[in-house]
């Protein structure tokens, strides 16, 4: 099954998507953490991307695009998986169906998660990520057990640099004047499924787990 998490930043998409690949064995390609990679290794790729990401600005779809083919080809031909923070405008979405219809696939089913403003902002300003391994906390919601150090790694915690109230807000513009239109795209698709990401880990999760059965890899 092919899956999209749709829903705007701080929705809680990263943190749902890696339980759902945990418990059912679903690959996770995940945008924004494809993107992060580049501008890590120092790629030009990475260069040109963060000047978009550093205010809260879509990536070109030529970039994304040409950045996110090759796993989705690979996600396609090894079976199940996730798309996280894809597609994020109707070029891409167009881009994402051309791409799996010529494998003989579609979008089977997209989780979208309706989530205020006001809960976005909440969250991404209290986001804290390992910088070694990547693992999300928030200080509140899902606070580590040392501070500032990673649970899983011992990593130290940092802040990423868009998630300042100021960048998030621009983030919220740029969902709903780019993004907001893929709601309708996929309800005339019919596999429009909504949720509400207001809701916490646990019962977000209770929620969508429904939709998923094990794979093979689970
Ligand atoms: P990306 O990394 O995709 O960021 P985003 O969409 O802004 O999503 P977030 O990771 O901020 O939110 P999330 O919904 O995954 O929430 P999370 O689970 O982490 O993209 C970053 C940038 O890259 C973009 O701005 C853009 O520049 C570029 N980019 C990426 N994809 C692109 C594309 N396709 N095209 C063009 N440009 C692209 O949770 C957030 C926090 O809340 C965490 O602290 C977590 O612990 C906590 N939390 C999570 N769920 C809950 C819950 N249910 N209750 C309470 N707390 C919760």
């Amino acid at each position: 099954m092919i899956v999209v998490l749709l829903g705007p930043p701080g929705a809680g998409k990263g943190t749902q998507a890696k339980v759902l690949s945990q418990k059912f064995g679903y690959a996770h390609i995940s945008t924004g953490d494809i993107l992060r990679k580049s501008v890590k290794d120092g790629s030009s790729v990475g260069k040109l991307a963060k000047t978009y990401m550093d205010k809260g600005e879509l990536v070109p779809d030529n970039v994304v695009i040409k950045l996110v083919s090759d796993y989705i080809v690979k996600g396609h031909e090894s079976g199940d998986f996730l798309l996280d923070g894809f597609p994020r405008t109707d070029q891409q979405a167009r881009e994402l169906d051309s791409e799996l219809k010529k494998a003989q696939k579609k979008v089977d089913l997209v989780l979208y998660f309706k989530t205020s403003p006001e809960i976005s902002i909440e969250r991404l300003s209290g986001r804290r990520v390992c910088s070694k391994c990547g693992q999300n906390f928030h200080i509140k919601n899902m606070p580590s057990k040392e501070e500032g150090v990673c649970d899983a790694c011992k990593g130290s915690l940092i802040t990423r640099g868009d998630d300042n109230v100021e960048t998030i807000k621009r983030r919220l513009v740029v969902y709903e004047k780019e993004t907001g239109s893929l709601i309708n795209y996929y309800k005339s698709q019919n596999v429009l499924e909504e949720v509400s990401g207001n809701l916490d880990v646990e019962e977000l999760f209770m929620q969508i787990k429904r939709f998923f059965t094990k794979t093979k890899k689970a």
